[in-house]
């Protein structure tokens, strides 16, 4: 496995395997008393707000022994107060690990080029890999299997698209999704997603239609019209999307026990209605949950030096 974990595309399906089987252990309780990070500290540079990210890792860390040192976008001022290289290279002095959640991705690929302790991407404009990690853990655990399975995706062609495009075709899904004209996701993740996907069965289909994306679907996933960074698009962004909601009459054209979820913070009433996201098909929370587990599984491969090897 690589030194870091900046988008998802460098692990393989059987990573992916071992990183779900250590999260399910630690979810249960297992392994958790090794505390595999104890005398380590791992630093979390944020540039942008965050609740879940933040929260989840800090007390992941704490939980298996270490120490999280948040510096936030007055703290560092990355890029700005200091070199990127520079911060990677003293850091690198003192911390054993860096989650990192920057806006423009090379930030991140610049911090990991330069520091020779691993850094996890927390969210940048172009990825989310812990959170498409976490998301797929939660299918699996509520479906009990991912092969076959159809995961609609309806909206923004962002971060988390990305991020879930490379989970589920590493993982043998079936993953259609649905954006409007202009917002589509980067070709090259696209192409480079259906790249992964022939080795495992899995497919990635686009529509413009959000009917024809849901349709008989098992997981229905949306998230913000307007990320991090793009506050200035909202009003736009939200007469370009209106036909893109995640409402009653949409997500009924998903199988009747379809999942519904959404990456978190929510914005009620745009991309899903109150109906859904509160309804009982609804998996938010546990999704939410799951950061934890799997991001304590991701740090014990990372940071604790538990990872997996080809033999
Ligand atoms: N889902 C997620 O990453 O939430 P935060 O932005 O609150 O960390
Ligand atoms: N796409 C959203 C995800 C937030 C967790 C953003 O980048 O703001």
């Amino acid at each position: 496995m690589k030194k870091d974990l900046l988008s998802l595309k460098e692990l393989t399906p059987e990573d992916i395997s071992y990183i779900f089987e250590l999260a399910q252990n630690l979810k249960v309780g297992i392994g958790e008393f090794e505390k595999p990070l104890t005398g380590r500290s791992v630093g979390l540079i944020f540039q942008k707000p965050s609740n879940r990210t933040r929260v989840s890792f800090e007390v992941g860390i704490y939980q298996l022994g270490g120490n999280a040192i948040y510096l936030g976008p007055e703290d560092i001022k990355l890029g700005i107060r200091e070199a990127i290289k520079d911060v990677a290279r003293v850091h690198s002095r003192y911390l054993d690990g860096i989650i990192a959640r920057t806006f423009a991705h090379k930030d991140i690929v610049s911090l990991a080029k330069h520091s020779t302790i691993p850094v996890l991407n927390g969210l940048s404009d172009s990825y989310h890999p812990c959170q498409a990690l976490s998301d797929i853990f939660t299918i699996k655990e509520k479906l009990g299997k991912l092969a076959n399975v159809t995961l609609s995706y309806v909206g923004d062609g962002n971060n988390v698209l990305h991020s879930l495009m490379y989970a589920a075709a590493l993982v043998g899904m079936d993953l259609r999704f649905a954006t409007p004209r202009g917002y589509e996701p980067d070709k090259d993740v696209v192409e480079d997603a259906k790249k992964l996907a022939e080795a495992t069965k899995a497919t990635v289909n686009y529509s413009d239609s959000p009917e024809e994306a849901v349709r008989g679907a098992d997981v229905v996933y949306t998230d913000v019209w307007a990320s991090m960074g793009q506050e200035g698009e909202h009003d736009k962004r939200v007469n370009d999307f209106k036909d893109y909601q995640i409402n009653e009459k949409l997500f009924a054209k998903a199988k009747k026990e379809a999942l519904f979820m959404h990456c978190l913070p929510v914005h009620r009433g745009e991309e899903v209605v109150n109906a859904v996201i509160d309804g009982p098909n609804s998996v938010v929370i546990d999704q939410a949950e799951n950061r934890l587990h799997v991001q304590k599984a991701l740090l014990v491969v990372y940071v604790g030096g538990k990872r997996r090897y080809d033999k």
